[in-house]
């Protein structure tokens, strides 16, 4: 039985997020970032809160796009990896997309990212398309995939 809980991310919990995106991301947003997301009137966002200390352990932000809803980034606190966090999450938030008529989830994610195209790949998502060289940083290329949302 899963034991965590998920709720709308709030902006004073961001300095637990900050810590979290640190050790997770190979460009990290920065707080700016993050607060300028908070300020956009399309995005939402969501924390995973561990059972005893209400602590964030991960969280997810997304945007609507017309019948879209786009995934812009998920990240889990390294010590709750591979514990179902991610892909539990995931399977909360379709519900809320479906539940305000979404159709389709889309997302971008680097070709090497292997965990997370795991996970994308475990709750039905499919490739649709690549953006050639599309992170600066790396010269990475990004996948497109997209869930449709039926019920
Ligand atoms: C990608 C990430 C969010 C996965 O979180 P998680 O809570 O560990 O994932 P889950 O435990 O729910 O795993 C679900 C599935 O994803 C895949 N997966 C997760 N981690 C994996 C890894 N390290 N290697 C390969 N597959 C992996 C598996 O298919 C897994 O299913 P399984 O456990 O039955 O094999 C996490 O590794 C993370 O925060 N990475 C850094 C940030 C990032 O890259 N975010 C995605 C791009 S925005």
């Amino acid at each position: 039985m899963t034991v965590w809980w998920f709720a709308t991310l709030k902006a004073e919990q961001l300095d637990e997020v900050l810590e979290i995106e640190q050790a997770s991301f190979q460009r990290p947003w920065n707080r700016r970032a993050f607060e300028d997301e908070f300020a956009c009137r399309d995005a939402v966002h969501y924390a995973v809160l561990s059972p005893g200390s209400r602590r964030i352990i991960g969280y997810l932000f997304v945007r609507a796009m017309s019948s879209e809803m786009h995934l812009l980034k998920i990240a889990v606190a390294p010590r709750w990896r591979r514990c179902g966090v991610a892909a539990w999450a995931l399977r909360q938030c379709f519900e809320k997309a479906r539940s305000r008529g979404f159709e389709r989830m889309v997302l971008e994610v680097r070709a090497t990212n292997r965990a997370a195209i795991g996970l994308y790949v475990k709750l039905g998502f499919s490739k649709i398309g690549t953006r050639s060289r599309y992170y600066a940083d790396t010269g990475e290329d990004a996948l497109v995939m997209a869930k449709l949302l039926e019920s």
